[in-house]
């Protein structure tokens, strides 16, 4: 077993990165390992226009640490007032995709969309301008159980929804059950998904152990045992339509340790360390490359990135707490040993563009 492995810089294909002073603490982190990320517009007020996209975008860059080079790609927040003529403007400016949030599904979604009828037009356009369409695929009818928002998700839209417009790239964001991999797994080239490293190691067990843990609960909500091998075949699997997405998403801790808790688990401190071993124990790690740093970017058309990252066999102990603005911060698994480490980078990764 090697102690030591090297990949390509990798990309994070879903991460919640917020704004002001919660963007300052948590970007670093970000930057520190990836080379590019898909930044969700779920913003309070959402990122509804292009110009707001690009407003967003020169925060982020703004707020970066020295260090190397991190790209923020932008998003839309598709609502059900969105113009079809968005699309186009869209594309020129270089923006990647729109989100799909059903109204009420998770964390700052009320502005999503309350009936997909409403968006048709615009998915169209998305369509002709090579718009991505990236899918938080849950139901928000109260009648179904919340274990089972995904798979009747898949079942009453994004079949009709893929069918509809066979050009569009869709990816099916955060998968968290044996459904939805089966689903992507099986649905051609333009469909893809997102896997993060908690769903690929805890099972819903990690929410009540010992007690309630909120630092555990994210949406889609953990599952099952069964779903959660699934997702591991899936992201181990040589597909290349399975790839890394963080979904890491911020709340201060005394949000979370609440009443009435936040959805999001924070990972972009320990991303890479947590994919490493979720891959190393599945005896996977010669699959991680690919998911983490070449299937994203052959979905999205985009180039593969140069430099690389080092992540190496070596016991450390993830913080419990983490600066925050005004509050703290939990990283997922606070207190808890990894066994894999990001090296510090070489001066000739360093110095690379
Ligand atoms: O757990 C989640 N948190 N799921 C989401 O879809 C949104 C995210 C957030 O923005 O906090
Ligand atoms: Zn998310």
């Amino acid at each position: 077993m090697p102690d030591q492995i090297t990949i390509t810089r990798p990309d994070d294909w879903h991460l919640h990165l917020r704004d002001g002073a919660a963007l300052a603490a948590v970007l670093p982190h970000s930057a520190r390992q990836f080379a590019r990320a898909i930044v969700m517009p779920n913003l309070r007020p959402p990122v509804v226009s292009v110009e707001q996209a690009l407003a967003y975008r020169q925060r982020i860059v703004d707020a970066l640490p020295a260090g190397p080079r991190f790209e923020p790609l932008m998003t839309l927040y598709l609502t059900d007032t969105t113009s079809p003529a968005e699309m186009k403007r869209a594309r020129d400016a270089g923006i990647l995709a729109i989100k799909l949030y059903p109204a009420g599904a998770t964390t700052h979604s009320d502005a999503g969309v309350t009936d997909l009828k409403r968006v048709g037009g615009v998915l169209e356009a998305a369509e002709r301008e090579g718009i991505a369409l990236l899918v938080h695929g849950e139901v928000t009818d109260p009648e179904v159980d919340v274990f089972d928002r995904e798979a009747v998700f898949i079942e009453r839209h994004l079949i009709g929804l893929r069918r509809s417009f066979p050009g569009l790239k869709i990816v099916l964001e955060h998968i968290t059950t044996k459904d939805g991999a089966q689903y992507v797994a099986e649905g051609g080239e333009k469909t893809g998904a997102t896997i993060t490293a908690h769903h690929l190691l805890y099972n819903r067990n990690a929410l009540f152990r010992g007690g309630i843990r909120p630092h555990w609960y994210c949406l889609p909500i953990l599952k099952r045992e069964l779903h959660r091998v699934a997702l591991v075949k899936a992201a181990t699997s040589g597909s290349g339509r399975f790839f890394l997405g963080t979904d890491s998403a911020p709340h201060a801790a005394a949000l979370k340790e609440n009443a009435c808790g936040c959805a999001g688990c924070y990972t972009a401190f320990h991303a890479l360390e947590l994919y490493a071993e979720a891959f190393d124990a599945a005896g996977a790690l010669d699959r991680l490359e690919a998911f983490a740093s070449v299937d994203g970017a052959a979905f999205y058309g985009l180039p593969r990135n140069a430099g690389t990252l080092t992540l190496e066999k070596r016991t450390w102990t993830v913080p419990e707490t983490l600066p925050f603005g005004d509050g703290e911060l939990r990283p997922l698994g606070g207190g808890q040993q990894l066994s894999w480490a990001i090296a510090a980078p070489t001066d000739a990764e360093r110095s690379r563009p």
